[in-house]
């Protein structure tokens, strides 16, 4: 069979981390060949080895920050890109409110600093990692692209802020950018490998590094953010993601801004159904087959009750629904974490 994506070199940014690694798989089996630059600010090197493990490719690995114009050049003049996967990004809500200065110069600034050289390169599709922060608290569920954005916080303030940027650059006339804005809801799992996964830094923020960290031994019990809301248990819903569904999803909106005229897409990337904290403890006690303490505590300042997608505009536009479930979810989790209790240590 004819690879009509041959020779199709695309730019992973952040690509050494939890979303990029699995991209770079998904690309790869899609025929496009994705070049991984990243800062290692919140990675490791080995997590490429891993990805080159899984799919017999080694890729390319630059090691800059996004925000070196120069660096960035370098790279550009290597490779001809048909576009860019822009993953990297400071990610950590808590830390946001302590930093915000990192976190813009880093999220904000060196976005501008990548959308500038591709623009001086003729690289003009973009791909950016947006969240469905971006939606704030929203007033119903699920949440479809057209709801009202807001933020709570710099992290998400710095999100909203490169979408905005990006909306204008496909408003200048004659513009040939095509970008593809994709707010993740919460990406949780791992390769059914088990080689690579998620590898928080420190005490994790996230819900289900921690009840994976928790089931290994590594932290004494989870901490339940409130269990008096207005949901089916009381703890707070979310719409959890499959990252191996989530990467899937980057690969068909590549494939649709190949095709696309210059425009700016939005797209959700959920399963549009919601499980609560408890919910999910339970699924990860059954595929783990060990106990998660856990203590309820207060609500957790920022959270909102419940956070679920509409996914049905991805659906028909980019072809794409998440196909992975719940146990699915916990299973791949639980064997990436119980493989690496150290992660990537
Ligand atoms: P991650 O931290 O595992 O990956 C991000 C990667 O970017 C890391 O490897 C880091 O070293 C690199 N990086 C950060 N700043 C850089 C810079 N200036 N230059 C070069 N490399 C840099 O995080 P992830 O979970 O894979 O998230 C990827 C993207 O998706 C981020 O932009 C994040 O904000 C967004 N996102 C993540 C979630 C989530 O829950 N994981 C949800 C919504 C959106
Ligand atoms: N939770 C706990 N205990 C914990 C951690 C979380 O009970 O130790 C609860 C939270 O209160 C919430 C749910 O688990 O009800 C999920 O919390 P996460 O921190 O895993 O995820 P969030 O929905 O708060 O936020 C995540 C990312 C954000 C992103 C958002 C939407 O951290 O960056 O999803 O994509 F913006």
């Amino acid at each position: 069979m004819v690879n009509t994506n041959a020779q199709k070199f695309v730019l992973v940014t952040g690509g050494a981390g939890y979303i990029g690694t699995h991209t770079c798989i998904e690309l790869l089996a899609a025929g496009y060949q994705p070049v991984v630059v990243d800062n290692l600010c919140n990675s490791r090197e080995i997590s490429l080895d891993r990805v080159a493990a899984i799919s017999g490719v080694k890729i390319p690995f630059y090691s800059l920050d996004v925000g070196n114009a120069e660096a960035l050049r370098e790279v550009f003049s290597r490779y001809d890109f048909v576009g860019v996967l822009h993953f990297a990004g400071l990610k950590a809500v808590g830390e946001s409110v302590t930093q915000p200065l990192r976190y813009y110069q880093n999220n904000v600034a060196a976005t501008l600093v990548l959308a500038q050289v591709m623009q001086e390169c003729g690289v003009e599709r973009l791909i950016f990692s947006s969240s469905a922060t971006v939606y704030g608290d929203p007033a119903s569920v699920p949440i479809s692209e057209d709801f009202p954005t807001s933020t709570t916080n710099p992290y998400g303030a710095s999100k909203l802020m490169v979408e905005d940027i990006l909306r204008d650059v496909c408003k200048v006339p004659n513009s040939g950018w095509k970008v593809c804005l994709l707010r993740y809801f919460n990406p949780v799992g791992a390769h059914i490998s088990g080689l690579i996964g998620e590898d928080p830094s420190g005490t994790p923020n996230n819900l289900m590094p921690y009840v994976s960290q928790v089931a290994v031994g590594k932290l004494k019990q989870l901490g339940v953010f409130g269990d008096d809301y207005d949901t089916i248990d009381g703890t707070g819903v979310r719409d959890y993601i499959h990252v191996v569904d989530l990467a899937i999803g980057h690969v068909k909106a590549l494939d649709k801004l190949m095709t696309e005229q210059p425009c700016c897409l939005t797209y959700n990337l959920g399963t549009g159904s919601g499980y609560s904290v408890l919910q999910m403890v339970k699924a990860f006690e059954q595929a783990a087959g060990v106990c998660v303490p856990y203590k309820v505590m207060p609500r957790r300042a920022g959270d909102i009750a419940q956070c679920y997608a509409d996914p049905v505009m991805a659906r028909d536009e980019l072809g794409w629904t998440a196909e992975l479930g719940l146990e699915r979810m916990v299973a791949d989790s639980w064997r990436w974490q119980s493989n690496n209790p150290k992660g990537y240590e």
